[in-house]
């Protein structure tokens, strides 16, 4: 393992009697799950379950109404976007932030840039840990951008790119801040069943290399159970089920959730 979050003790993220309510709404109550080290888990539920609003609870893009978050050790409910990022806990965004007149090669760089910390004065004249920490850098963009299999497009502008290539750029920007824990929400959202297979064999290969552990929302039935250990199931906000891929596809409770649609009227 390359990065620096994983040469340290694995971490795992626990999630205990999560909620949070929007007026008299209770859009998540009494969530509680783990991801060990080393895990894939599958988030999934109807929409309007309650699964984004989980990552922006865990994320600290908003303070929980009740409960808790703990990453190894530490108590980290309530901590800021920036320091759960500090911690390796990062997450992508339904909405992208790719910047589309840079190329593949430069939008991940960018990525990395935005987590280095260096005063303006050493940019411009840049001593030997500077030049050191540049080449580092590029070294470390150009691995993700391999392992994310858009080498033969390293250099294309993103404007250029197709929607599946666009998702694993999106993917490539979450892995430049160095996640320990890779969270993706609705990673694979508009691709064909054989772009989102390419992009599940990705995914996993991710896992013990780049990241230790990912957390996904996905509505891609067949790329979530293909690439989950485990998968958590949310219905109005509540958790209604957890399992294997296989115990969750044969249980009655889901099935139903699933064919009696989302939101409450
Ligand atoms: N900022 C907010 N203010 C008020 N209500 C909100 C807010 N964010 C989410 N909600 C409500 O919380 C519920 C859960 O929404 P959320 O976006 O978490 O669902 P989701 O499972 O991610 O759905 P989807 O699969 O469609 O993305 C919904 O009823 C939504 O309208
Ligand atoms: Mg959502």
């Amino acid at each position: 393992m390359s990065t620096s979050t994983l040469s340290m003790q694995p971490r795992g993220l626990e999630i205990s009697g999560l909620g949070k309510s929007f007026g008299g709404i209770h859009a998540v109550r009494d969530i509680s799950f783990q991801v060990n080290p080393g895990e894939i888990v599958g988030l999934i539920g109807p929409n309007g379950a309650g699964k984004t609003t989980c990552f922006n609870l865990i994320t600290g893009f908003y303070t929980p109404s009740a409960g808790e978050v703990r990453f190894g050790d530490e108590l980290v409910t309530g901590k800021k976007p920036f320091q759960m990022a500090q911690r390796g806990i990062v997450r992508s965004f339904q909405k992208t932030n790719i910047l589309k007149s840079l190329t593949v090669f430069e939008n991940v760089l960018t990525g990395h840039y935005m987590e280095a910390k260096q005063s303006l004065w050493r940019t411009f004249f840049p001593n030997q840990a500077v030049r050191d920490k540049e080449v580092s850098v590029r070294e470390s963009a150009q691995k993700i951008v391999h392992t994310m299999g858009l080498a033969h497009r390293i250099d294309t502008p993103a404007s250029a790119l197709s929607c599946g290539e666009l998702r694993l750029l999106e993917v490539a920007l979450a892995l430049a801040a160095k996640p320990e824990i890779l969270m993706l929400d609705e990673p694979a959202a508009g691709l064909n069943s054989q772009e989102a297979k390419t992009f599940g064999g990705i995914l996993k290969t991710l896992r013990g290399t780049l990241v230790r552990s990912i957390l996904i929302v996905e509505h891609n039935m067949s790329l979530v159970m293909g690439v989950s250990d485990r998968v958590v199931v949310m219905h109005f906000g509540q958790k209604l089920a957890e399992g294997s891929p296989a115990e969750i596809q044969a249980n009655s409770l889901v099935i139903d959730a699933y064919l009696g649609g989302g939101k409450k009227e």
